[in-house]
Protein backbone atom coordinates (compact mmCIF):
# COMPACT_ATOMS: atom_id res chain seq x y z
CA UNK A 1 0.00 0.00 0.00
CA UNK A 2 0.94 3.28 -0.85
CA UNK A 3 -0.25 5.94 1.41
CA UNK A 4 -0.29 9.75 0.40
CA UNK A 5 -1.64 11.72 3.38
CA UNK A 6 -5.83 9.83 4.20
CA UNK A 7 -5.31 8.10 0.96
CA UNK A 8 -3.93 5.03 -0.18
CA UNK A 9 -2.99 3.59 -3.54
CA UNK A 10 -1.86 -0.28 -4.20
CA UNK A 11 1.03 0.78 -6.04
CA UNK A 12 4.11 3.43 -5.25
CA UNK A 13 3.21 4.83 -8.45
CA UNK A 14 1.90 8.52 -9.59
CA UNK A 15 0.99 9.24 -13.17
CA UNK A 16 2.37 12.64 -13.87
CA UNK A 17 0.44 15.11 -14.72
CA UNK A 18 0.60 16.09 -18.44
CA UNK A 19 -0.78 19.58 -19.49
CA UNK A 20 -2.81 20.59 -22.59
CA UNK A 21 -5.19 17.11 -21.91
CA UNK A 22 -2.37 14.63 -22.53
CA UNK A 23 -3.60 13.49 -19.34
CA UNK A 24 -7.28 14.42 -18.89
CA UNK A 25 -9.87 11.51 -17.15
CA UNK A 26 -9.21 8.42 -19.33
CA UNK A 27 -5.88 8.13 -18.43
CA UNK A 28 -5.83 9.63 -15.06
CA UNK A 29 -8.89 7.40 -14.51
CA UNK A 30 -6.98 4.24 -15.92
CA UNK A 31 -4.23 4.46 -14.03
CA UNK A 32 -6.10 4.67 -10.92
CA UNK A 33 -8.40 2.14 -11.65
CA UNK A 34 -5.18 -0.09 -11.93
CA UNK A 35 -4.28 1.05 -8.02
CA UNK A 36 -1.45 4.16 -9.02
CA UNK A 37 -2.71 7.27 -8.47
CA UNK A 38 -3.80 9.44 -11.46
CA UNK A 39 -3.91 12.97 -12.48
CA UNK A 40 -5.38 15.08 -14.47
CA UNK A 41 -3.35 18.45 -15.63
CA UNK A 42 -4.78 21.59 -15.18
CA UNK A 43 -2.65 23.35 -17.56
CA UNK A 44 -4.32 24.65 -20.87
CA UNK A 45 -7.24 22.33 -20.71
CA UNK A 46 -9.59 24.04 -21.43
CA UNK A 47 -8.19 24.05 -24.95
CA UNK A 48 -9.31 21.35 -26.77
CA UNK A 49 -12.37 21.53 -24.83
CA UNK A 50 -16.36 21.92 -25.75
CA UNK A 51 -16.66 24.52 -23.08
CA UNK A 52 -13.94 27.18 -24.77
CA UNK A 53 -15.79 29.08 -27.61
CA UNK A 54 -12.36 31.15 -28.56
CA UNK A 55 -13.34 34.29 -25.78
CA UNK A 56 -13.67 32.67 -22.22
CA UNK A 57 -10.43 30.32 -21.38
CA UNK A 58 -10.57 31.15 -17.79
CA UNK A 59 -14.46 29.90 -17.18
CA UNK A 60 -13.72 27.27 -19.61
CA UNK A 61 -10.65 25.69 -17.80
CA UNK A 62 -12.68 25.77 -14.86
CA UNK A 63 -15.82 23.66 -16.80
CA UNK A 64 -13.36 21.28 -18.35
CA UNK A 65 -11.06 20.52 -15.59
CA UNK A 66 -14.53 19.60 -13.61
CA UNK A 67 -15.68 17.46 -16.37
CA UNK A 68 -12.38 15.17 -16.70
CA UNK A 69 -12.31 14.86 -12.93
CA UNK A 70 -15.89 13.04 -13.72
CA UNK A 71 -14.55 11.02 -16.60
CA UNK A 72 -11.85 9.75 -14.55
CA UNK A 73 -14.44 9.17 -11.41
CA UNK A 74 -16.93 7.05 -13.75
CA UNK A 75 -13.80 4.86 -15.08
CA UNK A 76 -12.45 4.45 -11.53
CA UNK A 77 -14.83 5.51 -8.22
CA UNK A 78 -12.98 4.77 -5.74
CA UNK A 79 -9.42 5.16 -7.10
CA UNK A 80 -6.58 7.82 -6.05
CA UNK A 81 -7.06 10.48 -8.88
CA UNK A 82 -5.71 13.74 -7.90
CA UNK A 83 -4.84 17.39 -10.21
CA UNK A 84 -1.24 18.89 -11.25
CA UNK A 85 -1.89 22.41 -11.24
CA UNK A 86 0.97 24.46 -12.24
CA UNK A 87 1.88 27.50 -10.36
CA UNK A 88 2.74 29.48 -13.47
CA UNK A 89 -0.69 29.72 -14.56
CA UNK A 90 -2.42 32.50 -14.59
CA UNK A 91 -5.79 30.65 -13.03
CA UNK A 92 -3.73 28.49 -10.36
CA UNK A 93 -6.28 29.81 -7.78
CA UNK A 94 -9.81 28.90 -9.46
CA UNK A 95 -8.13 25.81 -10.68
CA UNK A 96 -6.99 24.19 -7.36
CA UNK A 97 -10.35 25.77 -6.18
CA UNK A 98 -11.99 23.58 -8.69
CA UNK A 99 -9.95 20.53 -8.50
CA UNK A 100 -11.60 20.53 -4.82
CA UNK A 101 -15.11 20.62 -5.92
CA UNK A 102 -14.19 18.27 -8.36
CA UNK A 103 -13.15 15.71 -5.87
CA UNK A 104 -9.86 15.68 -6.42
CA UNK A 105 -8.05 13.40 -3.97
CA UNK A 106 -4.52 14.90 -4.63
CA UNK A 107 -3.27 18.31 -5.49
CA UNK A 108 0.55 18.14 -6.91
CA UNK A 109 1.78 21.65 -7.76
CA UNK A 110 4.95 22.39 -9.90
CA UNK A 111 6.65 25.00 -11.96
CA UNK A 112 6.49 27.52 -9.19
CA UNK A 113 6.34 27.59 -5.74
CA UNK A 114 3.03 26.31 -4.72
CA UNK A 115 3.41 28.69 -0.53
CA UNK A 116 0.10 29.52 -0.25
CA UNK A 117 -1.73 26.16 -1.36
CA UNK A 118 -2.64 24.93 2.44
CA UNK A 119 -4.33 28.00 2.55
CA UNK A 120 -6.17 27.53 -0.81
CA UNK A 121 -7.65 24.35 0.54
CA UNK A 122 -8.05 24.83 3.91
CA UNK A 123 -11.68 23.99 3.70
CA UNK A 124 -10.75 20.38 2.28
CA UNK A 125 -8.02 19.42 5.13
CA UNK A 126 -8.35 15.51 3.37
CA UNK A 127 -6.76 16.20 0.36
CA UNK A 128 -3.07 15.63 -0.02
CA UNK A 129 -0.92 18.45 -0.95
CA UNK A 130 2.00 17.37 -2.87
CA UNK A 131 4.77 20.16 -4.18
CA UNK A 132 7.33 19.37 -6.92
CA UNK A 133 10.91 20.24 -6.09
CA UNK A 134 13.72 19.47 -8.29
CA UNK A 135 16.48 20.85 -5.21
CA UNK A 136 16.43 20.48 -1.48
CA UNK A 137 16.63 24.51 -0.86
CA UNK A 138 13.02 24.38 -3.07
CA UNK A 139 11.99 21.58 -0.52
CA UNK A 140 12.66 23.18 2.15
CA UNK A 141 11.77 26.41 1.56
CA UNK A 142 8.26 25.07 0.57
CA UNK A 143 7.85 23.19 4.31
CA UNK A 144 9.08 26.03 6.19
CA UNK A 145 6.56 28.36 5.08
CA UNK A 146 3.91 25.91 5.31
CA UNK A 147 4.68 24.82 8.70
CA UNK A 148 4.90 28.45 10.01
CA UNK A 149 2.17 30.03 8.21
CA UNK A 150 -0.37 26.88 7.96
CA UNK A 151 1.12 24.49 11.04
CA UNK A 152 0.95 22.09 7.96
CA UNK A 153 3.80 19.90 6.08
CA UNK A 154 3.51 18.68 2.73
CA UNK A 155 1.89 14.94 2.22
CA UNK A 156 4.39 13.98 0.08
CA UNK A 157 7.58 15.39 -2.10
CA UNK A 158 7.77 14.68 -5.59
CA UNK A 159 11.51 15.27 -6.75
CA UNK A 160 11.49 15.67 -10.25
CA UNK A 161 15.02 14.99 -12.17
CA UNK A 162 15.69 18.13 -14.72
CA UNK A 163 18.22 15.96 -16.25
CA UNK A 164 15.49 13.33 -17.15
CA UNK A 165 11.58 14.61 -16.32
CA UNK A 166 9.71 15.83 -20.34
CA UNK A 167 7.83 19.34 -19.75
CA UNK A 168 8.69 22.63 -18.32
CA UNK A 169 11.99 22.05 -15.63
CA UNK A 170 12.22 23.64 -12.54
CA UNK A 171 16.07 24.47 -12.95
CA UNK A 172 18.02 26.90 -15.01
CA UNK A 173 18.73 25.55 -18.31
CA UNK A 174 22.97 26.34 -17.70
CA UNK A 175 22.47 23.85 -15.16
CA UNK A 176 20.89 20.94 -16.31
CA UNK A 177 22.73 18.22 -18.16
CA UNK A 178 25.77 19.07 -16.33
CA UNK A 179 26.35 16.17 -14.59
CA UNK A 180 26.21 18.24 -10.89
CA UNK A 181 22.93 16.50 -10.47
CA UNK A 182 21.97 13.83 -8.32
CA UNK A 183 18.49 12.88 -8.54
CA UNK A 184 18.87 9.86 -5.66
CA UNK A 185 21.16 12.78 -3.63
CA UNK A 186 18.12 14.90 -3.37
CA UNK A 187 15.52 12.49 -3.07
CA UNK A 188 17.47 11.36 0.38
CA UNK A 189 18.43 14.65 1.13
CA UNK A 190 14.67 15.58 0.93
CA UNK A 191 13.44 12.69 3.54
CA UNK A 192 16.33 13.43 5.66
CA UNK A 193 15.38 17.32 5.96
CA UNK A 194 11.80 15.90 7.58
CA UNK A 195 13.26 13.30 9.99
CA UNK A 196 15.45 16.08 10.57
CA UNK A 197 13.62 19.32 11.37
CA UNK A 198 9.91 17.75 12.40
CA UNK A 199 10.55 14.01 13.25
CA UNK A 200 8.22 13.35 10.19
CA UNK A 201 8.29 10.60 7.84
CA UNK A 202 7.21 12.13 4.36
CA UNK A 203 6.68 10.42 1.24
CA UNK A 204 9.69 10.97 -1.55
CA UNK A 205 8.99 10.53 -4.84
CA UNK A 206 10.70 10.45 -7.88
CA UNK A 207 10.28 11.63 -11.04
CA UNK A 208 11.78 12.20 -14.39
CA UNK A 209 13.29 9.26 -16.07
CA UNK A 210 11.80 5.95 -15.34
CA UNK A 211 10.67 3.79 -17.71
CA UNK A 212 10.58 0.16 -16.84
CA UNK A 213 10.86 -2.11 -13.61
CA UNK A 214 14.69 -1.87 -13.44
CA UNK A 215 14.33 2.21 -13.10
CA UNK A 216 11.02 1.39 -10.17
CA UNK A 217 13.25 -0.95 -8.40
CA UNK A 218 16.57 1.18 -8.34
CA UNK A 219 14.37 4.54 -7.39
CA UNK A 220 12.68 2.31 -4.29
CA UNK A 221 16.30 1.24 -3.56
CA UNK A 222 17.91 4.45 -3.75
CA UNK A 223 15.08 5.85 -1.02
CA UNK A 224 12.41 6.66 -2.56
CA UNK A 225 9.14 6.06 -1.23
CA UNK A 226 7.23 5.98 -4.85
CA UNK A 227 7.73 7.03 -8.58
CA UNK A 228 6.18 9.83 -10.96
CA UNK A 229 6.27 8.49 -14.40
CA UNK A 230 4.71 10.20 -17.29
CA UNK A 231 6.46 9.71 -20.45
CA UNK A 232 5.79 6.09 -20.08
CA UNK A 233 2.31 6.44 -19.99
CA UNK A 234 1.59 8.42 -23.38
CA UNK A 235 2.30 5.93 -25.63
CA UNK A 236 -1.15 4.00 -23.91
CA UNK A 237 -4.33 3.58 -25.71
CA UNK A 238 -6.20 5.24 -23.06
CA UNK A 239 -3.81 8.76 -23.09
CA UNK A 240 -5.98 11.65 -23.68
CA UNK A 241 -3.44 12.68 -26.71
CA UNK A 242 -4.01 12.29 -30.49
CA UNK A 243 -2.97 9.45 -31.98
CA UNK A 244 -0.20 11.54 -33.91
CA UNK A 245 1.30 12.60 -30.65
CA UNK A 246 1.85 8.86 -29.51
CA UNK A 247 3.42 8.49 -32.92
CA UNK A 248 5.94 11.29 -32.71
CA UNK A 249 6.84 9.02 -29.46
CA UNK A 250 7.23 5.84 -31.35
CA UNK A 251 9.17 7.72 -34.38
CA UNK A 252 11.71 9.70 -32.54
CA UNK A 253 15.18 8.80 -31.70
CA UNK A 254 16.77 9.64 -28.51
CA UNK A 255 18.73 12.97 -30.31
CA UNK A 256 16.16 14.35 -31.37
CA UNK A 257 14.95 14.79 -27.72
CA UNK A 258 16.43 18.05 -26.44
CA UNK A 259 15.81 21.34 -24.53
CA UNK A 260 14.37 24.83 -25.51
CA UNK A 261 13.78 28.14 -23.38
CA UNK A 262 9.73 28.20 -22.77
CA UNK A 263 8.08 31.55 -23.09
CA UNK A 264 7.14 30.79 -19.52
CA UNK A 265 10.82 31.52 -18.86
CA UNK A 266 11.52 27.61 -17.78
CA UNK A 267 13.37 25.51 -19.80
CA UNK A 268 11.54 23.04 -21.33
CA UNK A 269 12.05 19.11 -22.65
CA UNK A 270 11.19 18.26 -26.46
CA UNK A 271 10.89 16.39 -29.59
CA UNK A 272 13.42 19.19 -31.45
CA UNK A 273 12.96 18.04 -34.71
CA UNK A 274 9.92 20.35 -35.63
CA UNK A 275 10.86 22.95 -33.42
CA UNK A 276 11.49 25.63 -36.31
CA UNK A 277 8.41 25.22 -37.51
CA UNK A 278 6.60 25.97 -34.08
CA UNK A 279 8.12 29.51 -33.78
CA UNK A 280 7.06 29.91 -38.03
CA UNK A 281 3.72 29.22 -37.30
CA UNK A 282 2.53 32.17 -34.87
CA UNK A 283 4.72 34.39 -37.49
CA UNK A 284 2.82 33.29 -40.32
CA UNK A 285 -0.49 33.47 -38.40
CA UNK A 286 0.46 36.40 -37.19
CA UNK A 287 -0.85 34.90 -33.62
CA UNK A 288 -1.11 37.33 -30.56
CA UNK A 289 -1.80 36.26 -26.88
CA UNK A 290 -5.60 35.88 -26.96
CA UNK A 291 -5.47 33.39 -23.35
CA UNK A 292 -3.48 35.20 -20.80
CA UNK A 293 -2.62 31.74 -19.73
CA UNK A 294 0.51 32.36 -17.88
CA UNK A 295 1.27 34.96 -15.15
CA UNK A 296 4.53 35.41 -16.51
CA UNK A 297 5.07 34.99 -19.83
CA UNK A 298 7.73 36.27 -22.78
CA UNK A 299 4.87 35.69 -25.67
CA UNK A 300 2.29 37.95 -24.24
CA UNK A 301 4.62 40.46 -23.13
CA UNK A 302 6.43 40.80 -26.17
CA UNK A 303 6.12 38.57 -28.82
CA UNK A 304 8.81 36.63 -27.90
CA UNK A 305 9.23 32.92 -29.34
CA UNK A 306 6.15 31.60 -29.84
CA UNK A 307 2.77 30.73 -27.55
CA UNK A 308 3.30 27.95 -25.52
CA UNK A 309 -0.86 26.77 -24.70
CA UNK A 310 -0.74 26.82 -28.90
CA UNK A 311 1.92 24.59 -29.41
CA UNK A 312 1.14 22.34 -27.03
CA UNK A 313 -2.34 22.10 -27.69
CA UNK A 314 -1.68 21.31 -31.54
CA UNK A 315 0.30 18.74 -30.78
CA UNK A 316 -2.05 17.11 -28.33
CA UNK A 317 -4.94 17.11 -31.38
CA UNK A 318 -2.37 14.98 -33.75
CA UNK A 319 -0.57 18.44 -35.21
CA UNK A 320 2.86 17.00 -34.71
CA UNK A 321 4.51 19.18 -37.77
CA UNK A 322 3.85 22.61 -36.16
CA UNK A 323 3.16 21.71 -32.62
CA UNK A 324 5.27 20.94 -29.54
CA UNK A 325 5.77 17.48 -28.48
CA UNK A 326 7.23 17.68 -24.99
CA UNK A 327 8.30 14.46 -23.28
CA UNK A 328 11.01 13.13 -21.23
CA UNK A 329 14.94 11.49 -22.41
CA UNK A 330 13.29 8.31 -22.24
CA UNK A 331 10.66 8.73 -24.64
CA UNK A 332 12.58 7.39 -27.60
CA UNK A 333 12.25 3.71 -25.66
CA UNK A 334 8.42 3.67 -26.65
CA UNK A 335 8.14 0.68 -28.79
CA UNK A 336 4.45 0.11 -29.18
CA UNK A 337 0.88 1.44 -28.04
CA UNK A 338 -0.35 -1.19 -25.15
CA UNK A 339 -2.86 -0.06 -22.58
CA UNK A 340 -2.20 1.66 -18.82
CA UNK A 341 -2.66 -2.25 -17.56
CA UNK A 342 0.49 -3.92 -19.08
CA UNK A 343 2.46 -0.94 -17.95
CA UNK A 344 0.97 -1.87 -14.52
CA UNK A 345 2.15 -5.80 -15.15
CA UNK A 346 5.43 -5.28 -16.51
CA UNK A 347 6.39 -2.77 -13.55
CA UNK A 348 4.62 -4.96 -10.16
CA UNK A 349 2.55 -8.01 -12.12
C1 LIG B 1 3.88 15.67 -22.41
C2 LIG B 1 4.23 16.10 -21.02
C3 LIG B 1 3.52 17.12 -20.41
C4 LIG B 1 3.81 17.51 -19.09
N1 LIG B 1 3.03 18.47 -18.49
C5 LIG B 1 3.24 18.79 -17.18
C6 LIG B 1 2.38 19.71 -16.51
O1 LIG B 1 1.40 20.22 -17.06
N2 LIG B 1 2.66 20.01 -15.21
C7 LIG B 1 3.74 19.44 -14.55
O2 LIG B 1 3.95 19.74 -13.37
N3 LIG B 1 4.54 18.55 -15.16
C8 LIG B 1 4.32 18.21 -16.45
N4 LIG B 1 5.13 17.27 -17.06
C9 LIG B 1 6.16 16.57 -16.24
C10 LIG B 1 5.65 15.21 -15.75
O3 LIG B 1 4.52 15.32 -14.94
C11 LIG B 1 6.72 14.35 -15.03
O4 LIG B 1 7.06 14.86 -13.78
C12 LIG B 1 7.98 14.11 -15.79
O5 LIG B 1 7.77 14.08 -17.18
C13 LIG B 1 8.57 12.80 -15.32
O6 LIG B 1 9.53 12.30 -16.18
P1 LIG B 1 9.23 11.13 -17.24
O7 LIG B 1 8.40 11.74 -18.29
O8 LIG B 1 10.61 10.73 -17.69
O9 LIG B 1 8.51 10.02 -16.53
C14 LIG B 1 4.87 16.88 -18.37
C15 LIG B 1 5.59 15.87 -19.02
C16 LIG B 1 5.29 15.47 -20.30
C17 LIG B 1 6.08 14.35 -20.94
Amino acid sequence: MFRIGKHEARFPLIQGGMGVRISGGNLAGHVAKCGGVGLVAAAGIAMNSVFYNGKNFFQADLEAFKEELRKAYAIAPDGVIGVNVMVALSDFEPLVKAAIEGGAKVIVCGAGLPLSLPELTAHAPDVALVPIASSVRAAQLIARTWEKRYHRLPDAVVVEDPDTAGGHLGEKLENIATGDYDQYATVRAVKQFFRDEYQAEIPVIAAGGIWDRKDLEEALAEGADGVQMASRFVCTEECDADLAFKQAYLKCKKEDIGLLMSPAGLPGRAILTNFDNVRQYDLDQHTVCRMNCLKKCSYKESGERFCIVSALDRAQRGDVESGLVFCGTNAWKADHIGTVQEVFDELFG
